[in-house]
């Protein structure tokens, strides 16, 4: 086969696939907000309530990030301009790397591009042949990607069943040079909670690093947002790596780790998407340090997001539609099938609430959900009027078993 045929013949082949993914409705496309990312905005030209960012703190467009984030730029100018070991590290980076290390009570933190170059960094870094990776079954993609990378042998335990990943320590107690737990703190579909502390005393048994993912719970758990760690009482004695992003309740951009300073010199050296990436740019930086720095004089940011997080899960409750206890701001409202979700998203659409559904691969056949998240510049009474909405479809759902 020529190549010229084999470049010919492509265009076809990826329609065949589009279309087969377009009947099973599971085709993606991208939606466009015109306005600023905020609970109220404006979603493919009209009025619209957004209840699926994961601008959980409704910092995105918050003064204090904006005004930073200019005054970086005035400053600093737009960009690194380089990777951060050629000349692209910049006082701002020391700085927020200083800042997040105090959030974090981290004896010392790296700041990365994304958190999905995060990951990847420190699963292709830290392990490699040789050494065996234990990954909870719903991890991220991003952790999915890392593990894969970085030629581990790789074994997945039960969403976070503690005795199945404790068989699998016990059967391969001797046989690897390092041992690695990774999971995410706050699930990114699902809103539930790891058992860290369970986990933690598990490494402890069985020589295991743990590496703990805290997208979802920076800005979010604890008393001061400081994440999974806070929520538990747990040290970097418990959790020896534990990477959060920025661009979520932090309303920036981007993704840190935090851990022992010699794990971190070691991802400076060897970390491939760290190493070989221009560096964040001054905005970004000047916007991240201003979330923390407001993450610590409003704490009751924090309160507040819980808080209407509860009002809407007593609201879908007394609805009788199935909804979990979890204290995060992550609300899965359970479909099933992908089509049915699709519509029913378009149904909220219609009346000014985007609400997208999540489909497989990023969740299991016949899991279809719609993925509310509560932000905390929603008002009570934005609630009550999805909440009537939710009434009106409640047949819709998996109801309360
Ligand atoms: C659990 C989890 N980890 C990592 C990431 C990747 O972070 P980022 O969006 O900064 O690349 C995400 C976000 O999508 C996530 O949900």
């Amino acid at each position: 086969m020529s190549e010229g045929f084999l470049q010919k013949s492509m265009p076809a082949a990826l329609e065949v696939e589009l279309r087969e993914l377009e009947e099973v409705g599971q085709l993606r496309f991208l939606r466009t907000v015109s306005g600023p990312q905020q609970a109220h905005t404006i979603l493919d030209g009209r009025p619209t309530l957004l209840l699926c960012s994961n601008n959980y703190l409704g910092l995105a467009n918050h003064p204090k990030l904006r005004t930073a984030a200019q005054e970086a730029v005035e400053q600093y100018g737009c960009s690194a301009g380089a990777s951060r070991l050629i000349s692209g590290t910049m006082r701002l980076h020391g700085e927020l790397e200083e800042a997040l290390a105090i959030f974090k009570k981290a004896p010392k933190t790296l700041v990365f591009n994304s958190g999905y170059v995060a990951n990847l960094a420190l699963l292709t870094t830290l392990v490699g042949e040789g050494d065996v990776i234990f990954s909870d079954a719903l991890n991220h993609a991003s952790i999915v990607d890392g593990c894969r990378l970085s030629r581990a042998q790789l074994k997945v335990y039960r969403h976070c069943d503690i005795g199945h990943l404790e068989q699998m320590l016990k059967s391969t107690a001797a046989t690897f040079r390092r041992r690695l737990i990774v999971t995410d703190s706050v699930f990114s579909m699902d809103g539930d909670i790891a058992p860290l502390p369970e986990v933690a005393a598990l490494a402890r048994r069985y020589d295991a690093i743990v590496m703990v993912d805290d997208a979802h719970a920076t800005g979010i758990l604890g008393a001061g947002g400081r994440g999974s760690a806070e929520h538990f009482g747990l040290g970097f004695d418990d959790l020896d790596l534990q990477m959060g992003t920025l661009g979520k309740a932090l309303g920036s951009c981007g993704a840190y780790v935090a851990g022992a300073p010699r794990f971190i010199d070691y991802l400076i050296n060897k970390a491939r998407s760290f190493i070989y990436s221009t560096a964040l740019p001054p905005a970004v930086l000047g916007a991240s340090l201003a979330a923390l720095e407001l993450l610590s004089e409003e704490p009751g940011r924090v309160a507040r997001l819980r808080s209407l997080t509860d009002y809407f899960r007593q609201g879908l409750r007394r609805l009788e539609i199935a909804v979990s206890d979890d204290p995060t701001p992550i609300v899965p409202v359970v479909v099933g099938d992908p089509q049915r979700t699709m519509a029913l998203s378009a149904w909220f659409l219609e009346r000014g609430v985007f609400i997208q559904g999540i489909r497989p691969p990023t969740v299991a056949p016949g899991q279809s959900l719609l993925r509310v998240t509560i932000s905390a510049d929603l008002e009570y009474s934005d609630l009550d009027r999805v909440l009537e909405l939710f009434a009106e479809r409640r047949h819709d759902f998996k109801v309360k078993p």
